[in-house]
This record gives C-alpha cells, sequence and structure tokens, in this order.
C-alpha cells in the first residue's frame, strides 16, 4: 500500500498539549505527519520560528513518521511540496468552526486536490489554547499539563526573561 501523509499546519506559539494529542491521533490514520510552523503569524511570536520548530522536533524526537518544517506563503502550495493532499485541523469547540470552515473553504477554492480532515482533540484540551497558556505563563499560574514539559521551562524561562528587561 502506498504511504498516506498528511500535513498539520499551524503557529505553534508554543505547542500544546492539545497539538500533541491531535498529532498523536493523526498518526493513527496517516503513516506520516507533516508539522508544518507558519514562519510570520501576524501576532508578534514569543518564540522565533527556530524556537518553535526546535521544541517540537524534542517532543517528537523518537517518532521518525512525525516530520516538522518551517514554512511561509500559501499552506496549500507548502502541503504539494511536501508531497501531501490532506490538512489536518483540530476543531476544539463550536467557536472553531466559522474561522475553520472559511478557512477550509478558501483552501478548497485555491486548490481543489487538497482536502481539510478535521479532528477533535480528547475532552481535556478543548478549552486549551496556545494564547491562552501565554496568558496563564506570563501571570504566573500553572502551566503543568498544559504544555509539554520542556515547553513549560522554556516558557517560564523566556516570560522571566522578558520581565527582567521591562522598564518600570
Ligand atoms: O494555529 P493557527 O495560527 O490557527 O494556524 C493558522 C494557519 C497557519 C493554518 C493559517 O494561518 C495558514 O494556513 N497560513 C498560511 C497562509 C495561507 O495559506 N492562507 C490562505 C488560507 S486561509
Amino acid at each position: 500500500m502506498p504511504e498516506t501523509s498528511a500535513i498539520y499546519p499551524g503557529s505553534f506559539d508554543p505547542i500544546t498539549n492539545g497539538h500533541v494529542d491531535i498529532i498523536e491521533r493523526g498518526l493513527r490514520v496517516f503513516d506520516r505527519v507533516v508539522v508544518a510552523v507558519l514562519k510570520n503569524p501576524k501576532k508578534r511570536p514569543l518564540f522565533t520560528t527556530k524556537e518553535r520548530v526546535r521544541m517540537i522536533h524534542e517532543i517528537f524526537a523518537s517518532r521518525s513518521e512525525v516530520e516538522v518544517r518551517a514554512f511561509d506563503g500559501l499552506l496549500v502550495d507548502f502541503a504539494r511540496s511536501q508531497g501531501t493532499g490532506v490538512v489536518i485541523r483540530g476543531l476544539r469547540a463550536v467557536s472553531d468552526f466559522e474561522y475553520e470552515f472559511q478557512m477550509a473553504l478558501m483552501n478548497h477554492s485555491l486548490a481543489p486536490d487538497i482536502e481539510t480532515f478535521f479532528m477533535m482533540p480528547s475532552v481535556d484540551y478543548t478549552f486549551l489554547s496556545s494564547s491562552m497558556v501565554r496568558e496563564i505563563a506570563e501571570l504566573g499560574g500553572p502551566i503543568e499539563g498544559l504544555v509539554p514539559g520542556p515547553v513549560a521551562r522554556k516558557l517560564r524561562d523566556r516570560i522571566r526573561g522578558a520581565k527582567k528587561v521591562q522598564i518600570p
């Protein structure tokens, strides 16, 4: 049987346990999942592209079926360049639906050969987003259980560093 593959794009600033869950679910369906990290999200990222890619690499170091790449430009073009015709997106709640529906339709109109494949994360992660994790960390709250251990440490270090350079 030919190898099946899918691309899982996002900002991943930083990767959360919800993203990890979707990647693992994706691997139950596809032989290979390419995690595609958007190079320049409109919002100024807390972590550089290199840092975001490195963190995901570290988490999936023992899984050769997970590839991590940075991308810019159109997602559908990048998907084609990776030899895949499937885009995975996680749907946490109804509130995600409108944006995701619009993006899937736009991608389909740009590239009718590329399908969007929606997956639901575990109910434990339906409330989780990278922006909320950043906010909790900034306010000194607990982020354990929300992001993988190495990410939690890097997040705390980054926020501590940012606070040091703040002008009172
Ligand atoms: O995790 P995010 O920030 O919701 O991911 C958004 C992402 C990276 C999937 C989206 O912004 C994207 O695909 N950007 C690439 C540009 C593109 O192809 N735009 C047209 C489709 S709307």
